[in-house]
């Protein structure tokens, strides 16, 4: 947030007004980091540390006491009967996909724009991942293609809920229950997203869910879950992830061994009661992003993503697009200028390396394709500042010498307030908090 300027009767030059302001004379910070997860935890530093201690001091380390309540309290968050934890996000997935007995030939259609686990989960089971293409606009499964890909082995779709907006699930219903195949939503960067008010991963037969860092509710290390409206999906599941053991050393099925840490719920139960205020900041961040990106004449140079009409859209990634082979040397720019980017993602799943046997060429995605050509994600943070976001674009209209056309970027503050008081850290101004953008995916 912007810090209130002390009056002074001193007359200062505007270089030294500008690095009192830690601005460069341009009225530019040195730096704006991709993610900087140091700035929430130097608010919750006392609470997380209790929470550890606490489970240290009870000995109980796996499936204890803490993952029992953090799965009883995101099933109340997200308004779905079943959440059934896990141990990554990637877990949630594979385990969903053998929870609907998908065996080796079987095909499961999805995205190829979208993180590697989504297909991985398909092909550790021996099944074939069948990619469809994305919306341009939005980078979400095609409902249209999904169609089209149908055939006789088709034994599940999986929509992936990508940057934090649900995919078009009106469409992908319908497409699913005509063709009677379940509804795998990949929600991993879309916790307290909505569609027509339900909440991602109950809208489907079953939601996976990831609890990595860079997401919106990050734990301290990885882990994951499942959600479900469905009882019997919810017990094969809670069989599947552990070892299908039920009673204890009586194994009814081949699982996996895929449990939540104690440690990492007791931290997640000291964020949740933050996710609905944090999300909300996300939100204000990409509007005033939107506002930001139309006070410069870049039209014809970035497209800037919209909001979503049907749902809250919870901003896990603010994604630009930069046509005509641009997004490189724009990266480049503002990596020079200190502001963190990255490229979700570089190389479409259809053109990795390990699926080559698969029989993808280039040119079967062409939207896919462009999008990862193309596309650059700006930092989002919920604690990312005002200035730091002026920063941004500022140094986005610089690379495209695109003048100021000038519009009120207060009026942003007044239509976009967050419903929850999000807690302002103290250290706001502290900029020399590295991009990491090295070490962080999505
Ligand atoms: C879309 C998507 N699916 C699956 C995953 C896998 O989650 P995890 O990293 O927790 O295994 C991620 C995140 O990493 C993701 O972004």
């Amino acid at each position: 947030m912007t810090h209130s300027q002390t009056p002074s009767t001193t007359v200062r030059s505007p270089a030294t007004a500008a690095h009192d302001r830690g601005t460069d004379a341009g009225g530019f910070l040195p730096a704006v980091p991709l993610l900087a997860l140091d700035r929430q935890y130097a608010v919750l530093r006392d609470a997380i540390r209790g929470a550890l201690d606490r489970v240290c001091d009870s000995g109980k380390f796996v499936l204890g006491p803490d993952v029992h309540d953090l799965e009883a309290e995101l099933a109340q968050s997200l308004s779905v009967p079943h959440v059934i934890s896990c141990a990554s996000g990637s877990d949630a997935l594979l385990l969903a996909l053998m929870a609907f007995d998908i065996k080796p030939g079987d095909e499961v259609i999805l995205p190829s724009y979208t993180f590697f686990a989504t297909a991985s989960a398909v092909t550790r089971l021996g099944a074939v991942p069948i990619f469809a293409d994305i919306d341009p606009i939005t980078y979400l499964i095609d409902p249209a293609d999904v169609k089209k890909k149908i055939s006789k082995r088709t034994k599940a779709i999986v929509p992936v809920h990508l940057f934090g907006r649900t995919a078009d699930m009106d469409a992908i219903l319908p497409i699913a229950k005509t063709a009677g195949l379940p509804v795998v939503e990949d929600a991993a960067q879309s916790i307290l997203s909505t569609w027509h008010g339900r909440c991602s991963g109950a809208i489907g037969d079953v939601g996976c869910f990831s609890f990595y860092p860079t997401k919106n509710l990050g734990g301290v290390g990885d882990g994951g879950f499942l959600t479900t409206t469905r009882d019997d999906i919810a017990a094969r599941l809670k069989l599947l992830r552990v070892h299908g053991m039920e009673p204890r050393y009586y194994h009814q099925v081949v699982g996996i061994n895929s449990r939540l840490d104690s440690l990492q719920a007791a931290v997640l139960r000291v964020k949740l009661p933050h996710l609905d205020a944090w999300t909300t900041a996300r939100q204000v961040n990409a509007a005033r992003y939107q506002q930001l990106f139309a006070e410069y004449d870049l039209a014809g140079h970035v497209a800037v993503p919209g909001d979503e009409s049907r749902g809250r859209h919870v901003w896990n990634q603010f994604v630009i697009r930069a046509p005509g082979g641009q997004r490189d040397a724009l990266r480049k720019h503002l990596a020079a200028c200190g502001v963190g980017t990255e490229i979700y993602y570089p190389v479409p799943l259809h053109m990795q390396q390990c699926f080559e046997y698969l029989g993808w060429r280039k040119g079967d995605l062409p939207q896919t394709e462009l999008a990862a050509e193309e596309t650059l994600a700006l930092p989002i943070f919920p604690e990312l500042t005002e200035e730091e976001q002026q920063t941004v674009v500022g140094r986005v209209a610089e690379f495209f010498h695109a003048p100021h056309i000038g519009q009120k970027t207060d009026d942003i503050r007044r239509t976009h307030q967050p419903e929850a008081v999000v807690e302002e850290p103290h250290f706001v101004r502290r900029m020399n908090a590295v991009g990491r953008a090295d070490d962080v995916r999505s």
